[in-house]
């Protein structure tokens, strides 16, 4: 961490890395806490001193205290669902108002555009994305076609232009036929939502950060989703509907490329997707169940059975070079503790062909493994590198040198202090 710069914090496969612990374990360093990209679609679990929270919007930095959190620019929000997420922190003792700054640039979510979602996901047929229901595509489609509302926006004439908006999404679902749905009570709550977001600072959050830059703080960027869900860089169209890689932290927070320090790349020991989409490392037998099974791996947003596979060194390797990692971040390592044979994904094989490059359209590719030996030795009460088996040293180092990447911390379970950094 240097003063001054941003330094990135990202999910490089598809998300459900275990963000929200690491940001959490990272904040006393720094002095704000940003996010740039996504919305309540991310759910970031946290669990400390036997208290578990799953946070949406808010970044994971509201625990501590003295920093400053920043719900970015590139952000969509969902202001029913932020009042409900902040007042349980509110409600655990924390202090959100003074310290949780919104870009008066994010968008909102609208109920209609949950609709819109559902409506789009339905006339999709057998090609459904999986979307998490939250309205983020419909949002972004907005924000991107100009029509779209913004959090700044609540401060001048509000009523005339949602009224004009919603009025639009309700002719587009009519001409869809998707009339089956009523959203009085959640207009209602959304517009509650509204209301307590007024007592949030509303501001230019570029500013404040360009501000806060150039005094020598400190930002760390909390990334949502992953690498492989970027608009742009993951299995499209089977992905989130933002660039969730670390050139979205300079448009999703109005910072220079130049401004960026460390970026730190987070993956779990193994693979998971939710929703569709290709996954060639995807296991369908007991082995999946398993770890599935042992890691919890059930979506916080929707609570979906997550889809389980090996690690894919394809997937990571790209994601490295795109976002620039100059740290990997290991979380999950004691979901393995029990193989016997612990597998990596090393290249995709179809029709003859075998790349260790990302494929333009991965669907269809067959996983091409390497096998090492599991550990077999409980993880979790470990303390230090020092104590780790030399099973684990030797996948530690197998990655590292696959990936020409550190490996600088190792998550061995959920809680904060099951978090050990090597030397
Ligand atoms: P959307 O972001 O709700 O539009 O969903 C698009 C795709 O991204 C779906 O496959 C979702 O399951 C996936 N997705 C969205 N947010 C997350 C996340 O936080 N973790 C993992 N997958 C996500």
């Amino acid at each position: 961490m240097k003063k001054g710069k941003v330094d990135a914090l990202l999910g490089i496969v598809f998300g459900d890395e275990g963000k929200g612990k690491v940001v959490d374990c990272f904040t006393p360093r720094y002095d704000v806490v940003a996010r740039f990209a996504g919305g309540p679609n991310a759910g970031h679990t946290i669990i400390f001193e036997g208290k578990k929270f799953v946070l949406r919007s808010i970044p994971s930095g509201i625990f501590d205290e003295g920093k400053i959190n920043i719900i970015g620019n590139g952000c969509v929000i969902a202001p029913d669902l932020f009042m409900q997420e902040a007042k349980e922190l509110e409600a655990a003792g924390y202090d959100l108002k003074s310290r949780l700054h919104i870009s008066k640039r994010a968008h909102l979510i609208l109920p209609t555009h949950r609709v819109l979602d559902r409506a789009y996901e339905a006339a999709k047929g057998k090609n459904k994305v999986g979307t998490t229901g939250k309205g983020i595509g419909p949002t972004y489609s907005e924000k991107a076609s100009r029509t779209g509302l913004r959090v700044g926006d609540i401060l001048g004439d509000f009523p005339q232009k949602y009224a004009a908006l919603k009025a639009r999404h309700l002719q587009i679902l009519q001409d869809l036929h998707y009339t089956d749905f009523d959203i009085t009570d959640e207009e209602k709550v959304w517009m509650e939502g509204i209301e307590y977001m007024r007592q949030f600072p509303l501001t230019d959050t570029e500013i404040e950060l360009g501000k806060a830059l150039a005094e020598g703080k400190s930002v760390l960027a909390e990334g949502a989703q992953g690498t492989m869900l970027d608009i742009d860089h993951g299995t499209y169209p089977f992905v989130s509907s933002s660039n969730t890689v670390s050139g979205g932290v300079c448009t999703g927070l109005g910072v220079a490329p130049n401004s960026i320090g460390e970026v730190f790349g987070i993956f779990k020991a193994y693979s998971t997707r939710v929703g569709s989409g290709p996954f060639p490392v995807e296991l369908f037998d007991e082995t999946g169940d398993k770890i599935r099974e042992i890691g919890h791996e059930y979506g916080a947003v929707t609570g979906r059975n997550r889809r389980c596979g090996w690690l894919d060194l394809v997937a990571l390797k790209y994601a490295i070079m795109i976002n620039g990692v100059t740290q990997l971040i290991m979380m999950k390592s004691d979901v393995l503790d029990t193989f016997d044979t612990i597998r990596v994904c090393v290249a995709y094989q179809k029709d003859g062909v075998t790349t260790t490059d990302m494929p333009y359209d991965t669907e269809g590719w067959q996983a091409v493994y390497e096998d090492l030996p599991g550990w077999k030795t409980d993880l979790t009460q470990m303390t230090s590198e020092s104590q780790f088996p030399q099973q684990l040293k030797d996948y530690i180092t197998y990655i590292e040198k696959a990936t020409a990447t550190p490996i600088t911390i190792v998550s061995v379970g959920p809680d904060r202090a099951q978090t050990i950094e090597r030397k």
